[in-house]
């Protein structure tokens, strides 16, 4: 049954007059996620915002009765096109279910709904003296969201992604069943792992709403190191030598110069390491000041003794948000240049070589390729540019960038393939790097993925065709 008057009528009934769109004007906003490009761009026949978990359920029943697509969305921060609706579905907006359940500090656990945010999942924590880890960038971006594409951020390399700090979630299923799956407990040997399989599921298996996640202890201080090197090798290269000095930091960015001078100029703030091609930022986190900083001394030797041109401590908090605030500014910053953000994890041995391939690609291809990432975990970002960039300023645009950006692409992700590693390490696989997914993980393992899916959502209305084609 197509999305006519009839079917809106019947959805406004479930979610009230305000909780449903339909005029194109309205509609625009959910049309995509902030994939740089329009390729994906689709507009939904409407978008339903339910206020409840029971109208979620009753809009997926709907759905199921009428065998329309439904294609869950948080904050529309995702980078592969995952929240993009079928040509003949619906968004289902998660926004309104933006409450706090739970803080639950006897069991370091924090219950919100789906569109909960991050920046208020991190004031929820601190609130009751505690501490959400995982930092995916951008925090606007909803609990849902997060678990949906178990988002990753730059804290992985001490604490985990997402799925390290989820101990609960409530789902609602393609029947328009509602399960409980975990709880607030740590650890669980009960079967299946169905609330492991809802992480990264991207709306295909069920829409998340309401979601239990671990909280740490808030650690009593926390140190911002920043140390340029004469080359990105260089500085990636000293990484392994901090780990083995026995120090793990929460945060170990790298960024080369021609990417982080264009975040400089966005922000209009200065990147305060002007020496060398590239810089380390490294976060510290301890119990009191004393311990942290002596790590960041011992840090300090060990990049020394590695090339470091310089060391810098930013130990108040205003001099570590206003670095931190470059560093997240640099996709924002490229937006206007960018094709592609790719999102490569590679072991982490294998970071400096897939780096070095990619600048001999920049030479190859005659085309920018600014790269940046997490350099402790093996999540490498590369900036496909169709524009020139030179000292942090967007120029003229590539001729041929498209045929390109094809050659580019296929090179990078076969790079990744023979280092072992994997194509999307923190954003995803939606609709843009769906072609990939057999070349990285085998036609076996998709097609075991085609049953899952064929076995939790039969009429295949959950937010059909991403990650693969049904
Ligand atoms: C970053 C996001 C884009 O690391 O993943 O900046
Ligand atoms: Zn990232």
């Amino acid at each position: 049954m197509p999305v006519d008057k009839d079917w809106l009528k019947r959805a406004a009934d479930i979610v009230g007059p305000d909780g449903i769109l339909s005029d194109v004007s309205d509609l625009e906003a959910y049309g995509h996620d902030e994939y740089a490009l329009d390729t994906y761009v689709q507009l939904p026949k409407s978008v339903a915002k339910p206020a409840t978990e029971e109208q979620v359920a009753g809009i997926v029943q709907l759905c199921a009765e009428t065998g329309v697509p439904v294609t869950a969305r948080g904050g529309g921060t995702g980078l592969s096109a995952a929240c993009v609706s079928d040509p003949h579905g619906i968004v289902l907006s998660l926004e309104r279910l933006n409450k706090l359940i739970q803080a639950d500090p006897d069991n370091y656990a924090i219950t919100v709904q789906a569109g909960f945010t991050l920046e208020q999942i991190n004031k929820a924590a601190e609130d009751i003296g505690l501490f959400f880890p995982p930092h995916p960038g951008d925090e606007s971006a909803m609990a849902g969201g997060m678990v949906a594409t178990n988002a990753g951020g730059a804290r992985a390399v001490k604490y985990g992604t997402i799925k390290h700090f989820v101990l609960g979630l409530q789902v609602v299923l393609a029947s328009g069943e509602t399960v409980e799956l975990g709880g607030s407990f740590m650890k669980s040997s009960i079967g299946y792992g169905l609330m492991e399989l809802m992480i990264g599921s991207e709306g295909t298996l069920g829409i998340i709403t309401r979601v239990t996640l671990a909280l740490l202890p808030k650690p009593g201080s926390i140190q911002t190191v920043l140390a340029p090197f004469d080359t990105v090798s260089a500085a990636i290269e000293s990484v392994p030598a901090i780990l083995n000095r026995g120090i793990i930091p929460f945060a170990v960015e790298f960024v080369e110069r021609s990417a982080i001078a264009c975040a400089e100029r966005l922000v209009d703030r200065s990147w305060p390491a002007r020496q060398g091609s590239a810089s380390l930022l490294l976060m510290l986190d301890g119990p009191d000041e004393e311990f942290v900083l002596s790590q960041a001394g011992a840090i300090a030797e060990v990049m020394e003794e590695r090339g470091a041109l310089d060391i810098l401590l930013a130990d108040n908090r205003e001099r570590q948000e206003e670095i931190l605030g470059i560093r997240s500014m640099i996709y924002e910053a490229l937006r206007p240049g960018t094709v592609e953000l790719f999102d490569v994890c590679v072991p982490r041995s294998q970071i400096a070589g897939h780096v070095e391939f990619v600048h001999d690609l920049e030479q190859k291809y005659q085309v920018p390729l600014p790269t940046y990432g997490h350099a402790a975990d093996g999540n490498v970002h590369t900036n496909f540019m169709r524009t020139r960039l030179e000292d942090g300023v967007l120029g003229q645009e590539i001729p041929d960038w498209q045929s390109k950006h094809e050659a580019v692409r296929r090179e990078i992700f076969d790079d990744v393939i023979r280092r072992k590693g994997n194509i999307s390490g923190e954003h995803g696989i939606g609709l843009a790097k769906r072609d990939y997914l057999a070349n990285n993980i085998g036609r076996t393992n998709v097609a075991l993925m085609r049953s899952i899916k064929k076995a939790l959502d039969p009429k295949g209305i959950l937010n059909p065709g991403k990650i693969f084609t049904l």
